[in-house]
């Protein structure tokens, strides 16, 4: 599935540049959870730092938002930056917002963080082909994990936050992985 979104990828770069001279656009990753603040902006974050280390940056970008507006431009939550902050990232500037339907043509890549995030973004697809851009973020958790969703670290301690940031660490490095080949 993943292969044809990659194959549908066929931005090319500025108006009036021949077929031959023309580079490929960046591939554009959303990454979507409830609210914004916790689970999307660490994805982000963490997919970024892992392009950046690749020396990727002209192939890849990253955003993120949230499917409710509860906390439309707000920072990511405290609890997370400090979870972020004590794994070795900083994370600055990012303010919530909601997913809405002209993503499916800003992305190519739209990754919800649980079950309910990927069918409400669903129940915006228009296509077949905007449905095809939804993949679950669990489909790049490690082998050794049995989660089917990220979970919400929300209403929870310290610990929620750490093991997502660790999740999801290991898994935009898989996402990346398989992106780049
Ligand atoms: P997120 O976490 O979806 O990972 O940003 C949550 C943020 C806010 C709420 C729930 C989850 N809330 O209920 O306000």
């Amino acid at each position: 599935m993943l292969r044809s979104v990659m194959r549908g990828h066929t931005r090319t770069g500025a108006p009036g540049q021949s077929e031959t001279e023309a580079e490929p656009l960046p591939f554009r990753v959303l990454f979507v959870c409830l609210g914004n603040i916790c689970r999307s902006p660490a994805a982000e974050i963490l997919f970024r730092a892992a392009v950046q280390k690749a020396g990727w940056e002209h192939r890849f970008r990253a955003d993120s938002c949230g499917t409710a507006s509860y906390h439309i431009g707000s920072r990511p939550d405290s609890r997370m930056l400090a979870a972020l902050k004590r794994a070795g990232y900083s994370y600055d500037g990012h303010r919530a917002r909601q997913f809405c339907r002209a993503d499916f043509a800003r992305f190519d890549l739209i990754i919800p963080q649980d079950e309910s995030n990927r069918r409400d973004i669903l129940s915006l697809a228009r296509t077949p082909e905007e449905a095809a851009r939804v993949q679950p973020m669990h489909r790049w958790f490690p082998s050794t994990s049995d989660l089917q969703e990220v979970p919400d670290p929300y209403y929870g301690g310290e610990s929620g936050f750490d093991f997502v940031v660790e999740l999801l660490a290991v898994s935009t490095r898989r996402l990346l992985q398989e992106l780049a080949v």
